[in-house]
Formats: structure tokens, C-alpha cells, sequence
């Protein structure tokens, strides 16, 4: 083939077209098909060149890691001698620990599986909490973690100037103090506390919010949950709007009819993973990291 491939799978065009437009890469769809028993079957274009990026994003991952070990094997057998992943949402990054006796670290085991199919991985706002560097979770030769708060707080300047600018948790410090920064906003986080899959408790900062608009600012939401428990606490203090800007959409189940139903009125997404709420586009961010790859 004629020069580096981005391979892609149809329910990802959208995001693959942009990035291949962004990035010059000749944009190649993954052909699949679903055995009645659920097994899959791919098939690539052959031949292929030397270096290969794949986009995978990797909400609901159980199939699509599979993919991935089909795809990366059959790549290197076609010519591929350079294999990249894209995998704008990294799943399985937030079991970093065994919490209890005999539980699966997850994330070391994904990550760990990633760096044998893959020379480079890289990903927008990975779940990292006891490890600081992707690489550490993911052990490859180029491990590369981008943000999609850059995009996502010029996107909040320009629809909510002067808004509170709130994080969910006290993880998400790290987005909303670098938002500020750039644009100016006030801003303060929660204090959250997780009791189950779909229960937290959050307490508000301390500040008056009544009268004003705020917008939520955080790396995912699954659940909704937490989102929504903030938003309900908001619009009881007082805020006049509660919008809602997360780079990862998972919105699992019924999660965006709960944010709305808390009082959320906007919510605002990257395109890391295809949504009816994605805003803001992540392909020139992409591009620009594939091409810094050596
Ligand atoms: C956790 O620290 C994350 O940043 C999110 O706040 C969390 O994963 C959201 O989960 P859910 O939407 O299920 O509450």
C-alpha cells in the first residue's frame, strides 16, 4: 500500500476519517464478521506497509480487546513492522490494585497485553491513579497519555464565559486547575466518596454558587452518578445552570436520563468515544502525537 495505513472498524469511521485526514494516513477498514456463536472473523488489507496505526477506542472492550489480538497478530504477518494503537478511551485502567484477596489487577493485565501486540499506544486521559506514568500501566516502547480538557475548557469559555468551574472528585483537580489556568475560571472541587457501583456521596467546596452557572469538568462518565449527585447538590445550592463536559461519554445504561434528570442542562463530550453529546473533536491532537512517534 501506498503510504501509512490508519486501520479502523466501521462503528469508528467517523473518528478514523478524521484522523486519517488529519494525520495523512490512508484510511483502511478492518472487515468483520460475526459467527452465530458469537467467534469473529477479520480480515485486513494485504498486503501492508511497514508502519500501521490502528484506532481502536475501547469503551465496552471485552470483544474489541479481542479484535485487537486478532488485528495486531494478523498486521505483522501482512508487513507491518511498526504497529501503533489509538485507543482514545483505555479501558480496564481503573483496577490498579487488588482491593480484596484474589482479585485481578486489571489494569496491569490489559496493560501488559497491549504491549505485546503494540510498539506505541497511544490514549486521552487514562484513568491513572496510584501509577503516574502511562507507561507504568502500560509497559511500551512509546506509551503516550493526552488530555482532552484543553478542548473541552475552550469549548466552556466560549458557551458558559464566567462559569464556576467545578470538579466532581478530588481526581479532577487536574483537569479543572489546568482549565482555569488557560481561561480564568473560578474553580473548586468535591469531595467524593464511593459506596457501590451506582452509589456516591459528594460534598460541595466551599463557595457561594447560587445565581451562577457552572459547569461540571471530568475525565468520564459511566454511571452518571457522580455527575448527577453533584448537579443535584448544585441546583439545590442555588446555581442558576449545571452543565456537563467529560472527555470519555461511556453514559452506561440510562446515565445520560439521569444527569437530566438532576438538573443538568448541557453535556458536552470528546469524540474519544462516539456519542450523540460529542462536541468537541480530538483528530488534530491525535495527529499531532502520531507524528511525534519515532
Ligand atoms: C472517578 O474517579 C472518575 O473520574 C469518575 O468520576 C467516575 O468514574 C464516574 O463514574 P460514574 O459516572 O459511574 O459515577
Amino acid at each position: 500500500m501506498r503510504s501509512d495505513v490508519l486501520l479502523y472498524f466501521d462503528d469508528e469511521a467517523g473518528a478514523a476519517l478524521r484522523l486519517a485526514q488529519a494525520a495523512s494516513l490512508a484510511p483502511a477498514p478492518v472487515a468483520r464478521h460475526r459467527f452465530p456463536d458469537g467467534e469473529i472473523r477479520l480480515q485486513l488489507p494485504d498486503p501492508l506497509p511497514a508502519r500501521v496505526v490502528l484506532l481502536r477506542t475501547l469503551d465496552r472492550p471485552n470483544d474489541k480487546l479481542i479484535e485487537l489480538l486478532l488485528a495486531a497478530r494478523t498486521a505483522r504477518t501482512l508487513g507491518a513492522r511498526h504497529l501503533t494503537l489509538v485507543a482514545p478511551y483505555l479501558a480496564y485502567m481503573r483496577q490498579d490494585i487488588a482491593f480484596h484477596p484474589g482479585e485481578a489487577v486489571s489494569q496491569r493485565i490489559v496493560g501488559r497485553f497491549l504491549a505485546e501486540l503494540f510498539d506505541a499506544v497511544i490514549t486521552v486521559d487514562p484513568h491513572l491513579h496510584r501509577v503516574t506514568a502511562l507507561q507504568e500501566a502500560v509497559p511500551v516502547a512509546q506509551a503516550v497519555a493526552l488530555s482532552g480538557a484543553p478542548l473541552l475548557a475552550e469549548l466552556i469559555a466560549q458557551r458558559r464565559p464566567g462559569a464556576l468551574l467545578i470538579g466532581p472528585d478530588s481526581e479532577s483537580a487536574q483537569w479543572v486547575s489546568q482549565a482555569a489556568a488557560r481561561h480564568g475560571f473560578e474553580h473548586a472541587v468535591c469531595a467524593k466518596q464511593r459506596r457501590g457501583d451506582h452509589e456516591v456521596d459528594i460534598q460541595l467546596p466551599a463557595l457561594p454558587v447560587a445565581g451562577r452557572p457552572v459547569v461540571l469538568l471530568d475525565d468520564v462518565a459511566s454511571t452518571g452518578n457522580t455527575l448527577a449527585q453533584a448537579a443535584r447538590l448544585l441546583r439545590a445550592a442555588g446555581a442558576a445552570t449545571v452543565d456537563v463536559a467529560v472527555t470519555h461519554a461511556l453514559f452506561a445504561g440510562d446515565a445520560a436520563q439521569c444527569l437530566r434528570e438532576a438538573g443538568v442542562g448541557e453535556i458536552w463530550s470528546t469524540d474519544c468515544i462516539a456519542h450523540p453529546s460529542n462536541a468537541v473533536f480530538m483528530a488534530d491532537i491525535l495527529a499531532d502525537a502520531l507524528k511525534r512517534l519515532d
